[in-house]
This record gives structure tokens, C-alpha cells and sequence, in this order.
């Protein structure tokens, strides 16, 4: 591969996801759902308790930034900045692929400055199951990788449809759920494994908690759309992949029920895009929710101050919620009613 190849795409794929052209025009479902009011709520809104757990780690809210960038100059200011909000917050945050960082180290400072701001919230490594599924040093590239951002849990994205529509894809993820269970099985590390947008569905999200992952991030459709992102790039016209995905709220309602009998984190992505995603994911059965490319919207060209109010209102929003559902705690809002807004009438 070219030196630059990786690093010239990502330069590419932040230009275009500053623009809406790479939106689902399909919806996350989100807005097809509303809460049920409880009129005898005795919450003291002052008392309210937004904190959670991730792995090991007490954060204060129950959202996480999503993993997004790396392998550039352009990268290492945007995840300065995005650390300086998580830090400040006492969120997770994603780094995004690693996977330049195998190829030189040209720009290993444009992950290790995430850590390196975000004190000591969980930070999350990344790396495509394309890159996954075949190195042969597999286990030591992942452990570097780990090393290399002092993860605390990391990503393994899967994205067969990006990969499909990209000019320089790898289509191909066999041998990927055998080297996902050496993986679990090898790295003491926590393993999350993401979709980018396409969604993750209930027997897949089965075959991972399987294999051993302890984190599913459904990343459904309703947000960023990347066949729209490689569509873009490859000046192909719109076609019927670009709408390809299941929402997010399917995704997690379907996804949960594995939560009966199975322990594992549950991250609702794709699409959120307020406060009231975020609460609606954890009544939905969500552990923690994620946004990427609104996050990337608000942090460009402005400060690590621009993303901390925003996300500040957000995190509001969802307090609301909670006083007017009565839900203390994150934890009681899991079990807070929500209903189909069809079904309201
Ligand atoms: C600029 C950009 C770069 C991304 N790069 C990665 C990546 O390297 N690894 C990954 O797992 N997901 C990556 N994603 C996908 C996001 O983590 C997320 O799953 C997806 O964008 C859907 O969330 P959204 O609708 O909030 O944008 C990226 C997203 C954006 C906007």
C-alpha cells in the first residue's frame, strides 16, 4: 500500500462528514418513540444521578464519544480537542482506526494525544475487522495497539458495506468470528465490536457475546451513512445501498433481550443527536449511548469548549427526562416505560 494511502483517505473522510451529504435519509427510530409521564414523580431533580459504569470505571454520564479519527495532522487536533471535552466531562472516548499506526509511525501523536488529555477517563482503541481478520501477528498488533492509547476496552469495527462500496475495500471477513474468539480469549483487555451504521442484529450480536466480546455497539442506521460517505468519494451515483442498515432503535430493542441471559455492554450509535437520544436509548435497554460525526461538526474549527456545552445540554435534556419519567438513576430509567407514539393514541 502507498505510504500515505490510509492517511489521504482520512483526510477525505472528515471533508465529507462535515457536510450532510453523507446523512441516512432514513430515520434511527428515535423519533418514532415517547416516554410515558409520570405525573406522581417524587424525584428530587437536584438528587438526580446520571453516572454509570464503564468496565471498570465510574463515569458521570452514560454516554461515550465515538471512535472517529487518527493516522493524520488534521486528526491529532481534533482528538486533542475531543479529549479535552471527555477529560472534562468524565466520559469514554474512542480513538478512531489504528490501523495507519501499523503501517509507520508517522503519526502515532495523533492517538496518543487522546490519552495524553483525557487524564484518566476510559479511552477506547480501534481497529477495523478487515485488518482483524487476517494478520497472522494479530494478537501482538492488537496488544500494541491497546499499548500504544493505554485503552481501557477495544474496538473492533466491522463494516462489510463499507468495505464493499469502497475503490480500495477488502471485502473479505472470513476467519473473522475464529480470530474475534482468539482474540477475547488472548487480550486481557475488554473487546467491543461496533458496526459503522449498517447495525448490528441480535444473531450476530449472539455469535459475538459467544465469542467472547464484552461490548456491542449496535452504530445503526439513521446517522451517518458510510456507503453515502464512499459513494461520495468514488463520484458514483446514489444508489439502493446507500439507504442499506437497520435504525438503531431496532437494533437496540432486539439486541437487549440478550441481556437476559448474557452480561455485556450494550452501546446505542447511529443517529443520536440529543438528549433525548440518549434517554431514549437507555429506556430502550442501552447501557450507554455514542455519537460521532455531530461531535466532529461541532469541534471543528472551534474549541474543546464548543463540544463540552453542547454536550452539557444535552446531558440536561436527559436529566429532564428522568425527573418526568421518575428515574433517580440511569439504572431506573432502564426500566422506565416508553412506548411507540402510534400506540399513544
Ligand atoms: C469522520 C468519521 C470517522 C470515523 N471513523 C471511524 C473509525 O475509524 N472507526 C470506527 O469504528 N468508526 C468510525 N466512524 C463511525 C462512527 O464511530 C459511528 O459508528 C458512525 O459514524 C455512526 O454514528 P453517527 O451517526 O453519530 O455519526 C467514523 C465516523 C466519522 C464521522
Amino acid at each position: 500500500m502507498a505510504k500515505n494511502e490510509t492517511s489521504n483517505r482520512k483526510k477525505e473522510h472528515i471533508q465529507l462528514c462535515l457536510t450532510d451529504k453523507v446523512a441516512y435519509a432514513k430515520s434511527s427510530g428515535f423519533d418514532e418513540y415517547e416516554f410515558e409521564h409520570y405525573a406522581i414523580t417524587e424525584v428530587d431533580y437536584k438528587q438526580i444521578d446520571l453516572s454509570t459504569k464503564f468496565f471498570q470505571k465510574r463515569i458521570n454520564y452514560p454516554f461515550l464519544i465515538s471512535c472517529m479519527t487518527g493516522g493524520t495532522t488534521e486528526a491529532e487536533k481534533i482528538n486533542e480537542k475531543l479529549a479535552i471535552a471527555a477529560c472534562e466531562l468524565n466520559i469514554p472516548i474512542g480513538v478512531g482506526s489504528q490501523r495507519q499506526a501499523l503501517e509507520n509511525n508517522s503519526f502515532h501523536e495523533s492517538y496518543k494525544i487522546i490519552r495524553k488529555n483525557a487524564g484518566s477517563v476510559p479511552v477506547i482503541g480501534n481497529i477495523g475487522a478487515a485488518q482483524a481478520a487476517f494478520s497472522s501477528k494479530l494478537t501482538e498488533e492488537i496488544q500494541f495497539l491497546i499499548d500504544l492509547v493505554e485503552a481501557d476496552a477495544m474496538v473492533i469495527h466491522v463494516n462489510p458495506l463499507q468495505e464493499l462500496l469502497q475503490k480500495e475495500g477488502e471485502p473479505n471477513f472470513s476467519g473473522l468470528l475464529k480470530n474475534i474468539k482468539k482474540l477475547t480469549r488472548q487480550i486481557k483487555t475488554p473487546i467491543i465490536v461496533k458496526e459503522v451504521g449498517s447495525g448490528i442484529s441480535k444473531s450476530s450480536a449472539k455469535k459475538l457475546i459467544d465469542a467472547g466480546v464484552k461490548g456491542i455497539d449496535v452504530a445503526g442506521a439513521g446517522g451517518t451513512s458510510w456507503a453515502a460517505v464512499e459513494l461520495l468519494r468514488s463520484k458514483a451515483k446514489d444508489d439502493y445501498f446507500k439507504e442499506w442498515g437497520m435504525p438503531t432503535t431496532y437494533c437496540v430493542r432486539t439486541v437487549r433481550d440478550l441481556k437476559k441471559k448474557h452480561e455485556f455492554m450494550l452501546i446505542a450509535s447511529g443517529g443520536i443527536n440529543s438528549g433525548i437520544d440518549i434517554a431514549k436509548s437507555i429506556a430502550l435497554g442501552a447501557d450507554l449511548a455514542a455519537s460521532a460525526r455531530p461531535l466532529l461538526k461541532e469541534v471543528m474549527n472551534k474549541d474543546a469548549g464548543s463540544v463540552i456545552q453542547l454536550l452539557k445540554n444535552w446531558f440536561d435534556d436527559l436529566k429532564k427526562v428522568m425527573y418526568l419519567t421518575g428515574s433517580p438513576s440511569i439504572n431506573k430509567l432502564h426500566k422506565s416505560k416508553i412506548h411507540l407514539k402510534r400506540e399513544m393514541i
